[in-house]
């Protein structure tokens, strides 16, 4: 299955290339593939606030690199104190997005290797290393999910199914080839897919511009509804599985994803299909006892007010919220690298916290 799925590694959001970091611009596709370079940490704090790239590991994995960037553009400066100047760069990256918390993870994990290191280390290389290191895990954390996720639902269902699913979850969210999408691609090679159903999400088009140009190009049946066609799709198209990512989980299993997952999972419950989140250990934030604690990023109400630039609303304010909590008692498994929480609740969060990767 491993090498089958590596196979299915078509698209590319990340590369770190000779000191430099290549996005693949996101806000062009599916209609235009244009990649831009990074070489400060300032300008990949732009990229990721900006959505050049987005989906919560990938944004983990930039703000990861631009601090590399940052290291090198410090110690270029050739001041002793250069971690002190270095604080500057966490700071203009951690502001870029307030919702995934694999963005502070990421920094987190960045500073700690900072905090290792000794006299006589080559700072830069170490901490290019790390970043190549969170980047690498991702994509091994999306093989072991999609492995996962995929038998759950054979467990299931055996049956080929019809899956319904929102945003964008795959490789250009992600290290890898995705979280949710990953599963759904996984089960697709198995046969346990007949068609997926990609929700618009809007406002920004995930679903529409990158989770059906991602599945088309691999041949996976893919249709586009509209976002306030799911409950429709629940009742009339068989659909047995909602599968999505999130961009953080807290303690107690809430997560929060794209606006709209909640009356998703509301509407699944109402009609008895099942409802799975898939996602790294490294989305989950154990330092926040609910969702409620979650901050959830409003955007500009333009993204709602004009489409491709033209304004089409009436001249009237808009609400913009980009993220949205699916309490736990909605959520019949969380899917991690670390294994699957059935019904998640606080303990089983915690004892999941404490197992080992998977892979
Ligand atoms: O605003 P975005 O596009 O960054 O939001 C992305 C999502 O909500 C995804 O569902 C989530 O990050 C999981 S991606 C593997």
């Amino acid at each position: 299955m491993r090498e089958q799925l590596l196979a299915a590694e078509k698209v590319k959001a990340i590369e770190w290339r000779d000191g430099t970091l290549y996005l693949l611009d996101q806000r062009l596709l599916p209609q235009q593939e244009v990649w831009l370079a990074y070489d400060s940490a300032a300008e990949v704090a732009d990229a990721i606030r900006d959505m050049v790239v987005r989906g919560a590991p990938a944004i983990g994995i930039a703000a990861a690199y631009g601090l590399v960037l940052g290291v090198r553009a410090r110690l270029a400066e050739g001041d002793a104190d250069w971690q002190v100047a270095l604080e500057e760069d966490f700071t203009v990256l951690g502001e870029s997005r307030p919702t995934a918390v694999n963005l502070f993870w990421a920094l987190e994990r960045m500073r700690e290797r900072l905090q290792r290191l000794k006299a006589g280390d080559d700072a830069l290389a170490l901490l290019e290393a790390e970043a190549i290191g969170i980047h690498q895990s991702d994509r091994e954390a999306n093989l072991t999910m999609a492995q996962l996720g995929m038998e759950l639902i054979r467990r299931h269902q055996g049956n080929p199914q019809n899956i319904l699913t929102h945003c964008n979850t795959g490789a250009l969210a992600t290290g890898g080839f995705g979280t949710a999408l990953g599963v759904i691609r996984a089960a697709y090679l198995e046969g346990l897919v007949e068609r997926v159903y990609a929700d618009e999400t809007r406002p920004w088009l995930q679903g529409s511009r990158l989770t059906a140009w991602e599945l088309l190009g691999e041949g996976v049946p893919v249709t586009l509804n509209a976002d306030s066609a799911a409950a429709h799709l629940m009742k009339t198209r068989g659909i047995t599985w909602v599968i999505v990512g999130a961009d953080r989980i807290t303690a107690n299993g809430d997560v929060a994803n794209k606006i709209g997952t909640y009356q998703l999972a509301v509407n699944a419950m109402h009609h008895g299909v099942r409802f799975m989140v898939v996602a790294p250990s490294s989305t989950i934030d154990m330092g926040l006892e609910s969702g409620d604690d979650i901050p959830i990023e409003e955007r500009d109400g333009r993204e709602l007010l004009e489409v491709g630039g033209r304004r089409v609303a009436a001249d009237v304010e808009a609400f913009n919220p980009v993220f949205d909590v699916t309490p736990a008692d909605l959520i019949d498994a969380i899917v991690t690298e670390k294994g699957i929480v059935e019904r998640p609740d606080a303990a089983k969060m915690a004892q999941l916290m404490c197992r080992k990767r998977l892979h």
